[in-house]
């Protein structure tokens, strides 16, 4: 059992103002993931994925500055988890890059973003890719990078993201198969009981519908949005049903499973729609209030906060630079001086010795060392398994005489050993 702690990594895009939706489904699971023992969390802003949304740079800032003062309201302990802006880790863009020559292209147009897009298009009647920028077609792949940089076990996400950790899981497979095992395949976590809330019109609380609450309202503007609700037209005294109340659903969300055994009573009861809403304003409010002055007074001292992003991007990158320029020799993006890259050129290849293994007709397996000119160094005995001769040439390329003697027993008399030693000896150099 190796003792490296499970690794846990979210980001929200920065694109918008935190609401309820976002406290519910990922601010707060996050903070309690992250209180967790034996759990490392990485938690960031995803402001570059705000740029495939949004030109308009102030609102990426004052995002930028929401969403960080909300986490932190919400408990985050900057000093337990690594908690960074993604555009301060210049490392990600790079390694997006790399994993954009292992991703298929025909992966990336299956991608559920791009995808509605394209449908779109096409039910209108215009060009499948009209108004598609390349950003969002490379959205998964910039995801992926996020979460590979770090090796992230698990992923804390939306039903919405699942494809985007599948992607991610692929690409760390395509990339580990071509340049040996650098990458933890990724798992998406799903909060069942909060995946979505509702918003005010019953429809997924989201951005893009125009229906959110957001988190940090005065108490009077969350009454007058609460107040905005949708509900049915039963009168007071009327059993109200809740299947289907955006309302119930919200209020479960915060509640406790008594609290919310008492509004379903109540709702039975036939509760007047305007005591229900006081009902979910208190204990919306009851859970918001002591977090707002922290809020404030952050919002109010951004440079609180960008130190603590700073901070947290200097440990980001205590581990991006050197996971990246191990990458970065992995694929061959190397200093022309050193180690491997005194590779010889390929025609040098045949001017050494080589191992080679084979079976013969009595079922047994082989091996043999000979020099560039196909003259047999060194001949093995019959072994019972290709393991066996595996295991062999990997002691001989590695110790050398020593292992001449040890292996004794496997091999034929050999004629000439300082040839042998001179073969493994120029075999060990072209490894280094
Ligand atoms: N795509 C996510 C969202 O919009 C945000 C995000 C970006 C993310 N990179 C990530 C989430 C990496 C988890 C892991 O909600």
């Amino acid at each position: 059992m190796s003792s490296t702690p499970v690794r846990f990594l979210t980001g929200i895009t920065t694109s918008g103002t935190p609401h309820l939706g976002n406290y519910v489904g990922s601010i707060l699971p996050s903070v309690r993931a992250s209180l967790t023992p034996g759990v490392q969390s990485f938690y960031f802003l995803a402001d570059y994925h705000a740029l495939i949304k949004i030109d308009e740079p102030e609102r990426i800032q004052r995002s930028t500055l929401e969403i960080a003062a909300s986490w932190l309201a919400a408990g985050l302990d900057p000093e337990r988890v690594v908690f960074y802006r993604q555009s301060d880790v210049p490392e990600i863009p790079e390694l997006t890059w790399f994993l954009t020559c292992v991703t298929g292209k025909g992966v990336l147009n299956r991608a559920h973003a791009y995808k509605a897009s394209v449908d779109k298009n096409m039910a209108n009647g215009a060009d499948a890719d009209s108004d598609v920028t390349a950003g969002l077609f490379m959205y998964p792949v910039l995801m992926g990078a996020d979460i590979l940089m770090f090796n992230a076990h698990h992923v804390p996400v939306g039903r919405d993201q699942i494809q985007h950790i599948e992607m991610a899981r692929d690409m760390a497979n395509s990339f580990n198969h071509r340049y040996g095992e650098h990458f933890v395949p990724p798992q998406a976590v799903i909060e069942e009981s909060v995946a979505t809330l509702p918003g005010l019109d019953g429809r997924k609380m989201s951005k893009s519908y125009d229906n959110t609450i957001p988190l940090f309202s005065s108490r009077e503007q969350l009454k007058k949005l609460i107040a905005g609700i949708k509900t049915d037209s039963r009168a007071p005294g009327e059993p109200k049903d809740t299947e289907g109340s955006a309302l119930f659903q919200i209020y479960q969300a915060f509640a406790s499973e008594v609290e919310t055994q008492a509004l379903r009573q109540a709702y039975a009861d036939g509760i007047a729609w305007g005591d229900a809403k006081q009902i979910l304003l208190e204990r919306i409010d009851q859970e918001v209030a002591p977090m707002r002055a922290r809020y404030q007074h952050l919002i109010e001292h951004p440079e609180e906060v960008e130190a603590l992003l700073l901070a947290g991007g200097k440990k980001a990158r205590a581990i991006a630079t050197p996971f990246m320029a191990k990458l970065r020799n992995a694929v061959g993006l190397r200093s022309l001086t050193t180690g491997a890259t005194q590779a010889k050129p390929k025609a040098a290849k045949s001017s050494l010795p080589a191992f080679k293994q084979y079976r013969e007709k009595d079922g047994k397996f082989y091996f043999k060392l000979a020099d560039a000119k196909g003259v047999v160094l060194l001949q093995s005995l019959g072994l019972e398994s290709p393991k066996t001769a595996g295991v062999s040439i990997g002691l001989l390329q590695k110790d050398g005489a020593c292992a001449l003697t040890a292996l004794a027993d496997q091999l034929k008399p050999v004629e000439d050993p300082a040839a042998v030693l001179a073969a493994l000896d120029a075999l060990r150099a072209e490894a280094a």
